[in-house]
C-alpha cells in the first residue's frame, strides 16, 4: 500500500469523529483534502450535516466552498469542538512538526481553540525524534533575516521558502538540521524571538488523538494527560 493510500485510509477512518450540527476545524494538506473528498460524498450528505467548518487556509476555504460546507468565522464562535489536521511529523506524544504547506499559524489558531484535537497521518510521518523534517517557522517579512541570523545562533539551517507567501501576507523560514529533544521548550524559545509569528512546532498544544495509517489498518495513539 502506498503512503496515498494509507492517507486515504487513515481519512476514512477520521469520519466516525464528525457529529451532526458541529463546528468542524479543517486543516491543511492532503490528507486532510482526502478527509474532505468523505464529507463531499453525496450519500453521507455531511455538506449539510455539519452546523459549519472554520477553515485554517485559503485552499481548504476553496475546497469546503465546493462541497457546499457553510464556513465559519472563528470570530464568530466561542468553542469549537473538534479540529481534523494532518502533520508533517510527529511522535508517540503526539507533538507535532506542521507547516509543510504553510497553514502553520491559522492551524495552530484552530488547534488552540479546538475541545478536541484529531490528527491524521500515515505512518511515515511518525517519528522516534522531532527535526528531520525542516521546522517551518513564520516571520514578518522585514524580520527575515534577523531570525534567520537567531535560529543560525542555535546550530539550525534557516532556508527561506523562496517565492512563498502565506495567507497571512507573511514569509516561511524551513530550519534544517535541528534535533529536537525538547519540542515544548523550543516552542516556546522560538516563539521570543521578534518577527516570529509561528513556530510549525505543535508540542504545548499537540494532539489529544492521532489516526496513524499503516498497512495493516489504523493505529490509535491516544495523549497521556
Ligand atoms: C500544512 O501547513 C501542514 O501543516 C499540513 O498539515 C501538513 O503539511 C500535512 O500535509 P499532508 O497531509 O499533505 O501530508
Amino acid at each position: 500500500m502506498d503512503q496515498q493510500q494509507k492517507k486515504l485510509r487513515v481519512a476514512a477512518a477520521a469520519m466516525e469523529f464528525l457529529s451532526d450540527g458541529m463546528v468542524l476545524g479543517v486543516g491543511t494538506g492532503s490528507t486532510v483534502n482526502a478527509l474532505l473528498d468523505h464529507i463531499g460524498q453525496p450519500e453521507n450528505n455531511w455538506a449539510k450535516r455539519l452546523h459549519g467548518a472554520v477553515s485554517s487556509s485559503e485552499q481548504s476555504t476553496r475546497r469546503l466552498r465546493e462541497l457546499g460546507v457553510p464556513l465559519i468565522d472563528l470570530n464568530d464562535i466561542d468553542q469549537l469542538d473538534l479540529y481534523i489536521d494532518g502533520a508533517d511529523e510527529a511522535n508517540d506524544r503526539l507533538e507535532l512538526v506542521k507547516g509543510g504547506g504553510g497553514a502553520l499559524t491559522r492551524e495552530k489558531i484552530i488547534a488552540a481553540t479546538a475541545t478536541r484535537f484529531v490528527c491524521i497521518i500515515d505512518e511515515s510521518k511518525l517519528v522516534p525524534r522531532l527535526g528531520a523534517f525542516p521546522l517551518p517557522v513564520e516571520v514578518i517579512p522585514m524580520a527575515r533575516h534577523q531570525v534567520a541570523q537567531r535560529i543560525a545562533q542555535w546550530g539550525g539551517h534557516p532556508v527561506h521558502r523562496a517565492g512563498f507567501v502565506t495567507d497571512n501576507g507573511n514569509h516561511i523560514l524551513d530550519v534544517h538540521g535541528l534535533a529536537i529533544d525538547e519540542p515544548a521548550e523550543l516552542e516556546g524559545e522560538l516563539n521570543q524571538i521578534a518577527g516570529v509569528v509561528t513556530v510549525g512546532l505543535f508540542a504545548r498544544r499537540p494532539a489529544d488523538l492521532m489516526l496513524v495509517g499503516t498497512d495493516s489498518g489504523v493505529r490509535r495513539l491516544q495523549r497521556l494527560a
